[in-house]
């Protein structure tokens, strides 16, 4: 818990929308039950809609009040008291006189030391616009730190990413500017790092010399919902592959920092990105597998296929789960594959890594036996629903008939620390706050992820696939299966 208050001015542009409404809003008035924000903050919600402080004011209080993740509501009266509301429209130049009055006002009222902190929760056509209407009507122009927030998909391409990062530098230099991932502000994401380097049984293993494999999934249950529209320009290579999965990747693959300074971590990160292999169009087929949900049964219940979801083509070629494998060619990693897998409508709702170390140089149990073999050593960290790790490991099989038998060490984070916060949403604002950008995207890393995954977008965009191919409630495509079958390995079932 912080112990210094932060003292902050917020602006939340797309304040009504619905990230704002079920994360952003509870997570802020969480960080004041707790401390972090207390007497000098003020949240400056911005909209289109004539709302007044008050109207808007009663929007955040159902927000808030109907988060089933905060356990009481106290001081919800008092945070309400910092939230208010500005009508501004984005894309004209001449309204953001009244927010820049807004904050002087506000500022000096608070006490709040100049601090601005602008998070768009907006779509990203609106990202330049808001940035350059910022600057241009003197909003960023403060005595003490301005801050940007920004949500993905930070562009579509390595082109387009580019041309957003140039016009954004405009106006924020990039160790102000923070883009969320929200998997780096999952506490059990963040626990990789710990997990590697406060242990000394895991690093000297951490290599191609014991570990076969690496396997991340995350897989959902749920469909596309009412984001069909996004959806269909985006699919699951830029909703989750290029960003959330290619982060986990970079954790688990990168060289112990020098220390655990934002910049040490960032620049090991990156360079395990610079690292992928990259994939020729020729051979996204052998690397890459794409899927698209047809109907099914998930829980129980029947779902239809994406094609008929709302705001989907009829003959949509957009890929709803992909299956990769991905090789980081440094010293340590050489030979190891990554397989990588996400899908909507998958049978369950998960995200885990699985490592999969190599085999015991000599097996020296059941060696007449052909079908018996000894269990393999894996670490299995399981990032939600449930948080835990668990180590399989081999010991002597006491009552029964073989040698050996499979035990599992595992630990479950509490339910107690489980509570601490609202969601990943509220560590990473408090990191911002905090002016900590270690679990935020780097423009490099940003660049780097596209240019991998550009060559597959290419490929797939260009050339029609026979969709459907896996039905809800399954375990996504064939052809995933063989990706790693290939290889002699199975995806983990743990
Ligand atoms: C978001 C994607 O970034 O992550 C969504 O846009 C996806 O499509 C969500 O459902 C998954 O996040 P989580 O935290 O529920 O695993």
């Amino acid at each position: 818990m912080n112990t210094q208050p932060f003292k902050t001015a917020i602006a939340l542009f797309g304040a009504t929308g619905d990230l704002s409404s079920r994360k952003l809003l509870p997570s802020m008035f969480h960080l004041f039950q707790e401390g972090s924000l207390k007497d000098n903050f003020v949240i400056i919600a911005v909209g289109r809609r004539d709302f007044s402080d008050e109207d808007f004011r009663e929007m955040a209080e159902e927000s808030i009040s109907s988060n089933k993740k905060l356990e009481n509501l106290d001081g919800l009266g008092s945070f309400l008291q910092h939230v208010f509301y500005v009508q501004v429209d984005i894309a004209e130049s001449s309204t953001y006189k009244i927010l820049k009055d807004r904050f002087e006002e506000l500022e000096a009222q608070f006490d709040t030391a100049g601090n601005r902190l602008f998070y768009l929760a907006m779509p990203p056509q609106y990202f330049t616009v808001i940035t350059d209407n910022l600057r241009e009507s003197g909003v960023t122009d403060t005595q003490g730190s301005k801050r940007l927030i920004i949500e993905k998909p930070f562009g579509r391409d390595y082109d387009s990413a580019l041309a957003l990062n140039n016009e954004i530098t405009n106006t924020f230099d990039e160790h102000e500017i923070y883009r969320i991932d929200h998997y780096l502000g999952k506490e059990m994401v963040q626990n990789i790092e710990v997990i590697r380097f406060s242990n000394s049984m895991f690093e000297p293993l951490w290599n191609n010399h014991y570990i076969s494999n690496i396997q991340i999934t995350s897989s959902e249950s749920l469909g596309v919902l009412d984001r069909g529209e996004y959806y269909e320009r985006s699919g699951a290579v830029r909703d989750m592959f290029q960003n959330h999965l290619l982060q986990i990747v970079s954790l688990l693959g990168m060289e112990p920092p020098i220390s655990l300074n934002s910049d040490d971590i960032r620049d090991e990160k990156i360079k395990v990105l610079k690292s992928l292999r990259r994939v020729g169009e020729k051979d996204v087929k052998r690397h890459f597998v794409r899927g698209q949900y047809d109907e099914g049964l998930v829980d129980g219940e029947a779902v239809p296929k994406y094609r008929d979801e709302e705001n989907v083509a009829d003959d949509s070629n957009t890929p709803t789960f992909i299956a990769s494998r991905l090789f980081i060619d440094n010293f340590r990693w050489a030979g190891v594959p990554f397989y990588v897998r996400t899908g909507k409508r998958m049978k369950e709702k998960e995200t885990k890594i699985v490592v999969e170390f190599k085999e015991v140089p000599k097996n020296l149990y059941y060696q007449a036996e052909e079908d018996d073999v000894l269990a393999k050593n894996l670490l299995v960290i399981r990032i939600q629903p449930d948080e835990s790790i668990t180590l399989h490991l081999n010991v002597k099989d006491y009552a029964g008939e073989k040698d050996t038998k499979e035990i599992k060490l595992s630990y479950t984070v509490a339910k107690q620390d489980l509570s601490r916060t609202v969601d990943a949403y509220e560590n990473l604002i408090y990191d911002c706050l905090n002016g900590d950008s270690t679990n935020f995207t780097h423009q490099e890393e940003l660049m780097n992820a596209w240019a991998f995954v550009d060559p597959v977008n290419k490929v797939w965009e260009n050339s029609p696939a026979a969709f459907p191919n896996y039905q809800s409630g399954s375990s996504g495509p064939v052809k995933s299966t063989l990706l790693v079958s290939r290889d002699g390995f199975k995806w983990w079932d743990v």
